[in-house]
Parts: C-alpha cells; sequence; structure tokens
C-alpha cells in the first residue's frame, strides 16, 4: 500500500507574511489528517518560516528547486546543502523549470542524485507538451525523461523519490487530464520504473499535476496508480487545498 501524498507547489506567490498566514490555515484545517502525507513548497524565502508554522504537525516541508553544486560562484541560487535539514522535499524539473530557465534532463540528473546525497527527496516532475500530446508523442517522452532524469539511481534510493507526472497542457490551465488518462500515463511511468528499480517501483509514489481541484481531485485520485497530486493554483487557497487532502483521505 502506498500512502497518498498531496504537495502544494505555491510557485512565485505570496509574500513571507502571507506564506505564514497560509500554513498556519492549513495546519488547522489539516489537523485530522493522517492518512494522507501532505507537503508544502513555499517560495525559499517562506521556507523558515513555513517550518515554524508547522512544527509539531506531520506536514512535511518543500523546496520549488536547487542547483546541483553544493556551493560556489552561483549568483541567485540555492544549493542541496542549503536546503539539507531545512526541507524534507525538492521540486525538480517543473516544466516552468524546463521552459523558462532552459533546464535541460542531464542537469535535473545531476541535480536528484545532489538531493539524494544530501538527503532530500525529490519530486521529480515529467510530462509532455500539448504538441507532443497531439503528435501522439506522450510515452515516448515520458519513457525518455524518466530515463535520462533517474539515470544512475540505486533501486535502493528509488522509494526516496516522487515522480510527478504533469501534462504541460493542463498546467494551470483548467483543463486537467481525465481520471482514466491520468491512470493510464501514471502506470506507463510505473512500468517504466520497473525496468529501471524492478519491484522497488511498486512502493514509489507517482503524483498526477495539473489542475487539479477540490471538484476533480476525487475521481483522478481513486485511481490505482495514481499515488496524490502535486497541486498548484487550488493549493494557494486552503479551503480549496484542505478538499483536495481530504479527497484523497475518502479514497483511502
Ligand atoms: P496547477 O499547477 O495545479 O496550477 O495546474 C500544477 C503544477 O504546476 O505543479
Amino acid at each position: 500500500m502506498r500512502t497518498q501524498f498531496i504537495a502544494g507547489n505555491w510557485k512565485m506567490n505570496k509574500t513571507v507574511s502571507e506564506a505564514y498566514d497560509l500554513a498556519i490555515a492549513l495546519v488547522s484545517g489539516l489537523r485530522a489528517v493522517r492518512e494522507t502525507e501532505v507537503a508544502l513548497c513555499p517560495p525559499f524565502v517562506s521556507l523558515t518560516v513555513v517550518k515554524s508554522a508547522i512544527a509539531n504537525t506531520p506536514i512535511k516541508l518543500g523546496a520549488q528547486n536547487m542547483h546541483d553544486q553544493d556551493k560556489g560562484a552561483f549568483t541567485g541560487e540555492i544549493s542541496p546543502l542549503m536546503l539539507a535539514g531545512l526541507a524534507d522535499y525538492v521540486i525538480l524539473g517543473h516544466s516552468e523549470r524546463r521552459q523558462h530557465f532552459g533546464e535541460s534532463d542531464a542537469f535535473i540528473n545531476r541535480k536528484v542524485h545532489a538531493a539524494l546525497k544530501h538527503g532530500l527527496r525529490p519530486i521529480l516532475c515529467i510530462g509532455e507538451t500539448l504538441e507532443q500530446n497531439e503528435r501522439g508523442e506522450t510515452e515516448a517522452v515520458l519513457r525518455r525523461q524518466v530515463h535520462e532524469d533517474l539515470a544512475g539511481v540505486a533501486p535502493a534510493d528509488a522509494t526516496r523519490i516522487v515522480i510527478a507526472y504533469e501534462p504541460i497542457w493542463a498546467i494551470g490551465t483548467g483543463r486537467a487530464a481525465t481520471a482514466n488518462d491520468a491512470q493510464a500515463r501514471c502506470a506507463y511511468v510505473r512500468q517504466q520504473l520497473r525496468g529501471l528499480f524492478g519491484s522497488a517501483a511498486d512502493a514509489m509514489r507517482i503524483q498526477y499535476g495539473g489542475s487539479v481541484t477540490a471538484a476533480n481531485a476525487k475521481e483522478i485520485l481513486s485511481k490505482p496508480d495514481v499515488d496524490g497530486a502535486l497541486v498548484g493554483g487550488a493549493s494557494l487557497k486552503a479551503e480549496e487545498f484542505i478538499a483536495i487532502v481530504q479527497a484523497a483521505k475518502a479514497n483511502s
């Protein structure tokens, strides 16, 4: 049995004080939730205040990105060494990083290794563009990303990694994948993970991401290979995010 995992990706939203207030609202709204794992991923500058807000709760903390080097002349970057001990998770390879900041699969692979080395659990994002989807290339894209982004990862480390399948055409568009499509893609990803890691793949969590809301979460999360959600826009409103976590709980 895999524990459902709902992570809120706040992206570049919320000031430090707004982030603290949102975290406090979530702590109170999620007090009764034990069956589902929850992580909040605020911007770097709010990691410490959100960490203090969620202290003594089971809620986990995630960063949205990091560099692969421990330190050095990389102005504006944050290293795994800085996140170790602060965050539990780190989102890597989000499509917005790939699209707007030119991140390659080779760079993302180095980040995955760096995160594991420092005890951070990667939430590795993969997914196809609308054009790739329409050309019928989705599986080829997912296969390539899984193999390139996870190259060299030992099976013993596999269960520390979470995969987020996020079709790019569904992110922030209000047009989520259907539950059946999410299931089919996540099952395909798991098949690829089995090829890399054997039976460890059955213990790995695969999230769906892309326009998840309180209205569609229950159906998407009811699918056997969908082990949670990476939630963007809907994670910025406490009530909506709490309802998504409760939808996961209802299925468990
Ligand atoms: P969205 O974003 O929920 O706003 O579509 C998801 C994501 O980018 O992780």
